[in-house]
């Protein structure tokens, strides 16, 4: 039998309080669920790949330096003279005559890095609408001596002015060092171009921006390229030297072109 209406009526009286905690809690369980499935959502919405978003631009233009080791993307038309043979990208030394080669068959070292400075310093300049510079003996002793000094004294440090003048002024200088790592032209060359994300360019340079002011620098014509590494063959060094020499007080907004692209 069921209950009469007089029963249920006196059971939901004496029973209130439980009806009343049930639908309480019942409704804290369903926030709570609803509250898991929205934090989930929105974390996958989040994560979800957004093929085309863009990064905001918050920097002006002029301001926004060029990626300078995005040295694969430098078209590869440049070479020495005006034949275009060069490869920036995919860098290999070019072997251009027999006399290049020694007896066995291989690229001799330095000219090997000579070639590499040249290619990645000229693919560069390019962008930043400058000249390509030619490569000099001459320099390259320059470069050379410098570059076995340091070797043997183990600091690195720019070379006295009267190590490198020939007689006219103190030409531009730039070096680097690498421990236990080959120091590759190419490698040396990125390193000095990604001061450039420092550079202001339309302002005069500043003082941890001069290797890369120095590479682009329009007036340069001709360099000279050495490297020596040191006894215990752990270092390298690498050096540049520039005819005629970058880096002079205002004739930056001269000099230092911003690259073609960004324009
Ligand atoms: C961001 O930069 C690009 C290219 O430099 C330009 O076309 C675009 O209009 C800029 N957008 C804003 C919001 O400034
Ligand atoms: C030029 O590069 C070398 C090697 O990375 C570094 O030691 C030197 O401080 C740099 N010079 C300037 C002026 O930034």
């Amino acid at each position: 039998m069921g209950l009469s209406a007089v029963q249920l009526r006196v059971c939901l009286q004496s029973y209130w309080y439980m009806w009343v905690t049930n639908s309480i809690t019942g409704l804290l369980f369903t926030g709570i669920g609803i509250g898991i499935a929205a934090f989930f959502m929105k974390k996958f919405r989040k994560t979800k790949a957004k093929p085309h978003a863009r990064a905001p631009n918050t920097t002006k233009r002029s301001e926004r330096p060029f990626s300078p080791t995005d040295i694969n993307t430098l078209d590869n038309s440049f070479g020495t003279g005006t034949t275009g043979t060069g490869v920036i990208g995919t860098y290999a030394p070019r072997i251009t005559s027999a006399d290049s080669t020694n007896e066995i068959g291989l690229l001799d070292s330095s000219e090997a890095f000579a070639q590499a400075t040249f290619q990645a310093i000229n693919g560069f300049r390019r962008r930043y609408e400058a000249q390509p510079l030619e490569l000099n003996d001459q320099l390259s002793e320059i470069a050379q001596r410098w570059a076995e000094h340091m070797a043997s004294t183990g600091k690195l440090e720019h070379s006295p002015p009267e190590w490198r003048n020939l007689g006219r002024q103190t030409l531009g200088e730039n070096y680097a060092a690498s421990f236990q790592v080959e120091l590759t032209g190419e490698k040396m060359v990125r390193k000095w171009m990604k001061e450039g994300k420092r550079y202001m360019f339309g302002h005069d340079g500043r003082k941890d921006t001069e290797n890369f002011t120095q590479l682009v620098w329009r007036a340069s014509q001709e360099i000279g390229v050495g490297r020596a590494r040191s006894d215990d063959g752990n270092w390298w060094y690498g050096v540049v030297i520039f005819d005629p020499p970058g880096n002079i007080p205002n004739q930056y907004a001269e000099n230092v072109h911003l690259p073609a692209e960004i324009k």
